[in-house]
């Protein structure tokens, strides 16, 4: 067969991403991606291995030895964490915020776990007394959740829900992709078993790596369902006592032998995304996790404050409002869609739409990352404002960039 058209050379469109994730990468990231590809047993890279361990540990205020990435995209960590853990007939609690918890769901109920859910109106958190009292009543064996739901923007506080699985001897299991370096996230001291996040968020990273932890605990009920792939077993190998993982990729119990001294080979570690998930680490823990949480909220609370100055109402319960995307209702009169389109083409800016019972009805504008700045906060806020006015929304103008500006001293 010949080849009809090679295309043309790939050159991106240079975007301001603020939606609710993937966001523009921070520059060092991108450099770090281009280093030079090494072999997966080349002591550099095996070095660049046990350092993202360590990094991750300090990004994520644990002292899991258990601590490293995941191929794949976000999505990936989850599917990993809950296909390891959960076995056919195994029981967790899950409470539904937004399209997130209900992907906990989906994912745990293809494992063959049975699922319990805690359906929570969208735009709000799960208070701890209902899951305490599910838990007393459905005797789980983890409770997994969502700390920010993108979908909705909320924040679930978890340290609560932490105590009441230590109590009730109940595994914790939190997706934090949305959330992570965005907002506190402390897995020791609010007694997480089980964290998996994505780059592509607060991180400032592309898609494509999932970090996760895992308590010792956690660790110990993957272990007992270790099996080893025949081809590389030796005699020394034992096998768990339960039954095997029914997934190879997301066999955690093989990941960690990877991870760790053995390094018995699994999957062939996707370098270039090590070397961004290492970059997104060591740009978070040299600003400093207090400095990068601020700057978050610096930004979100700035984008909060201009669109509700430009008369905009916002989405959900703002008391648990995520630092770093905000849901604002679509104004009375325009298209949101073509208000979105607009604004990517004329101003190259993207916001985001939302799902399930919140389509057409909110955008969802993140400041994370890279994007966590006050440029792309007044940039964004005075692109939309030109645009509605141009469909003739009804706000107010000239309000929302002089507000947002409140937010910083220049
Ligand atoms: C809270 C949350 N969890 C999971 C995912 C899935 O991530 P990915 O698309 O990287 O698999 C997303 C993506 O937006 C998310 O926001």
């Amino acid at each position: 067969m010949t080849t009809k058209s090679l295309f043309e050379t790939l050159n991106p469109p240079v975007r301001l991403l603020m939606g609710p994730g993937p966001i523009n990468a921070y520059p060092r990231v991108h450099q770090a991606i281009s280093g030079a590809l090494i072999g997966q047993y080349d002591p550099v890279m095996t070095g660049y291995m046990n350092q993202v361990q360590s990094l991750y540990r300090d990004l994520l205020e644990t002292d899991n030895q258990q601590t490293m990435l995941v191929d794949g995209t976000a999505r990936a960590g989850i599917e990993a964490v809950l296909v390891s853990v959960l076995q056919p007939g195994d029981k967790v609690l899950i409470p539904v915020m937004g399209r997130f918890g209900h992907l906990l769901c989906e994912i745990a109920q293809r494992v063959g776990a049975v699922v319990r859910t805690i359906d929570i109106e969208w735009g709000e958190v799960c208070p701890p007394e209902l899951v305490e009292q599910a838990i007393k009543e459905f005797k789980p064996k983890m409770l997994a959740t969502v700390q920010g739901d993108t979908s909705t923007t909320m924040n679930q506080p978890l340290a609560e829900l932490g105590e009441i699985c230590d109590r009730h001897d109940v595994l914790f299991y939190c997706d934090a992709t949305a959330s992570i370096a965005g907002n506190d996230l402390k897995v020791d001291e609010w007694k997480l078993d089980a964290v998996s996040a994505g780059l592509q968020k607060c991180l400032g990273g592309p898609s494509g790596s999932a970090p996760m932890t895992l308590s010792d605990k956690c660790a110990e009920v993957i272990n007992k369902r270790k099996h080893i792939e025949a081809g590389i077993k030796a005699d020394h190998h034992t096998s768990g006592s339960e039954a095997a993982i029914n997934s190879n990729y997301f066999d955690l119990a093989m990941i960690m032998d990877y991870w760790g001294p053995e390094r018995l080979n699994h999957h062939t570690e996707a370098t270039s995304m090590l070397y961004a998930a290492r970059e997104c680490a060591r740009i978070f823990l040299e600003e400093g996790s207090t400095n990068v949480v601020a700057r978050h909220k610096q930004a979100g609370d700035a984008m909060a404050a201009g669109l509700q100055a430009m008369g905009l109402t916002l989405f959900g319960n703002q008391a648990y409002k995520m630092n770093n995307v905000v849901g604002v209702y679509i104004p009375d009169g325009v298209n949101g869609e073509q208000i979105r389109e607009e604004l990517l083409l004329a101003f190259g800016i993207e916001i985001g739409t939302s799902f399930g019972p919140l389509h057409g009805k909110i955008w969802r504008i993140g400041t994370m990352g890279f994007n966590a700045r006050q440029d792309c906060v007044l940039t964004t806020l005075a692109a939309l404002e030109s645009i509605l006015l141009k469909y003739k929304a009804n706000i107010s103008p000239g309000q929302a960039v002089t507000t947002a500006m409140k937010f910083y001293s220049i």
